[in-house]
């Protein structure tokens, strides 16, 4: 287990999105480059970047045409080796996104493999015998290559699923997972990942992370891949680590992952900070009119918390490039709360960018295959000069255009304020670096569901998201470490005003 996962704070960066350097509208690595000191000022030491490496962008860099090189349009390798080498320098590692599930329909592997004569690459994707012959309940395409038969289908249309084989094999056509020909697209895969390794990458967001196997509904096979993955990192690359879209931390981490993501959205039981949809009222936990207490989410996280917690980091998100901006439906102040307990609570959490300022979600018509998750990738929103400090291109020419809205925030302003939801993520951040009971994985207690208030060895985090003041004894006296809003301590007892915070250490 890499060390430095114990103190890590994440940001995520949209790399179409964050800084352009060269004024073409659309952002690119020498662009992070020079944005890496803000980065650090945030109190964020790592970075996952989205997929950036060439593409025909129908899901944004989720279609990967060529694992090897970097898409034009972001730079070349050497900008992004630049960058692995100035990020640490800094003190910053940088996690790129590996898509191992699927590719472009236009990558090589797939090209060779949609031909008619057996080659080297035929067995490479997952292939019906029989250009009439359905999926088996995957979803398939036919009618696109010469060759007799269908293919598998990972997402979209465009994403050809790579043939890892099966679990349960129900047709002549479905390989075992642990056949020859699915041996060799797993080798493939550990060539991807080497290669940038190699050049200090320093691990990966893994995409899909269980979608690798097919008929394999306990995940077994496919947790055997990540377990023969996981052995090569420790062996070659000890200080490397990997992050999955699973969202079971307690299949994900024994399946090899250092850290798995919890997702908090579409309405899903994690329901802390994203409205729930289907039309009625937003209950989710950090409204402050939502009737319910922290039990709502700890019921679900600590079920696989306690799963996991010697072994491995649950990864809480502020968003990401496929969720709704929190500041969709969160008010600043909930927001302070909600980031004051993702950035008080175990693991390894992630900032996505523009978070930290609560940039909007926008209604915009769909680009690179975002539909609704296109109004989260907008360009960030640095300064008050043209395009927001983005790019100088022309606004017609930028990636997405921006937020045009009186009220926009910008790093700019928030600088000068320091209640702002910028210096409030920075002041969290401080907190937690520097205090090592929270970065304690294992030391986690609820106390208190309602006001919530967690301890972490010594230290209590007490959170108010309602507008009713309310107060919580301590077993002892205590001393403030940080407040937001209206928080005291008075020998043992915390006064939590409305809509705050308190972290506290026991004497
Ligand atoms: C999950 C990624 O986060 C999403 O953006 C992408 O569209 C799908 N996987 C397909 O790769």
């Amino acid at each position: 287990m890499p060390n430095w996962l114990k103190d890590a704070v994440f940001y995520e960066i949209y790399p179409q999105s964050f800084y352009d350097s060269n004024n073409d509208g659309i952002g690119d690595i020498n662009g992070i480059i020079e944005k890496l000191d803000y980065i650090k000022s945030l109190g964020c030491n790592a970075l996952w970047i989205n997929p950036c490496y060439d593409s025909p962008f129908k899901d944004a860099g989720y279609d990967v045409r060529d694992y090897k090189k970097v898409a034009p349009r972001y730079g070349t390798n050497n900008d992004l080796v630049r960058l692995f080498q100035r990020a640490h320098d800094k003190g910053i590692k940088v996690l790129l996104d590996l898509v191992p599930g699927h590719t472009s329909e236009e990558h090589e592997w797939f090209v060779q493999s949609g031909k008619a004569e057996r080659n080297e690459y035929s067995d490479r994707y997952i292939w019906t015998d029989s250009w009439i012959v359905g999926g088996d309940g995957m979803p398939h395409i036919g009618g696109e290559c010469p060759r007799n038969g269908t293919y598998i289908v990972n997402f979209f249309k465009c994403q050809p699923a790579l043939n890892y084989g099966y679990y349960e094999v129900r047709q002549p056509w479905q390989q075992r997972y642990d056949s020859p020909e699915c041996l060799k697209t797993r080798e493939a895969l550990k060539d991807i990942m080497r290669f940038w390794m190699d050049k200090g990458c320093d691990g990966y967001r893994v995409d899909m992370a269980n979608s690798l196997v097919k008929n394999d509904d306990d995940k077994v096979a496919t947790s055997l891949i990540w377990q023969d993955i996981r052995k090569m990192m420790d062996e070659e690359y000890p200080e490397c680590a990997l992050v999955s879209e699973w969202g079971v931390p307690k299949q994900a981490i024994p399946a090899g992952f250092h850290m798995d993501f919890l997702l908090d959205w579409r309405g899903n039981p994690y329901n802390l900070l994203m409205r729930d949809y289907h039309g009625h009222k937003d209950n989710s936990y950090f409204k402050a009119d939502s009737d319910r207490d922290i039990s709502c989410f700890m019921e679900q996280y600590l079920e696989q918390y306690e799963a996991v917690k010697n072994n491995g980091y649950i990864s809480l998100i502020t968003g990401n490039h496929d969720t709704c901006r929190t500041a969709f439906n969160l008010t600043t102040e909930e927001r302070k709360l909600a980031f004051a307990f993702l950035f008080t609570m175990p693991g390894v959490p992630f900032l996505y960018y523009g978070d930290e300022i609560g940039m909007k979600f926008l209604q915009l018509p769909t680009k690179e295959g975002g539909y609704t998750r296109t109004g989260s990738r907008t360009p960030m929103q640095w300064d008050n000069s043209k395009n927001y400090g983005f790019s100088k291109a022309a606004a017609d020419a930028l990636y997405l255009p921006t937020d045009s809205s009186a009220d926009a925030p910008t790093v700019e302003k928030q600088e000068k304020d320091a209640n702002s939801l910028l210096n409030t993520v920075r002041a969290l951040l401080k907190l937690r670096h520097e205090t090592p009971e929270l970065q304690d994985n294992t030391n986690l207690e609820v106390v208190c569901n309602a006001p919530c208030v967690l301890k972490r060895g010594n230290v209590y985090i007490a959170i108010n998201p309602r507008t009713k003041a309310t107060t919580y004894k301590l077993p002892s006296n205590a001393k403030t470490l940080l407040t937001i809003n209206n928080a005291t301590v008075d020998g043992n007892k915390i006064k939590l005003g409305a809509q705050s915070f308190i972290a506290v250490r026991v004497e």
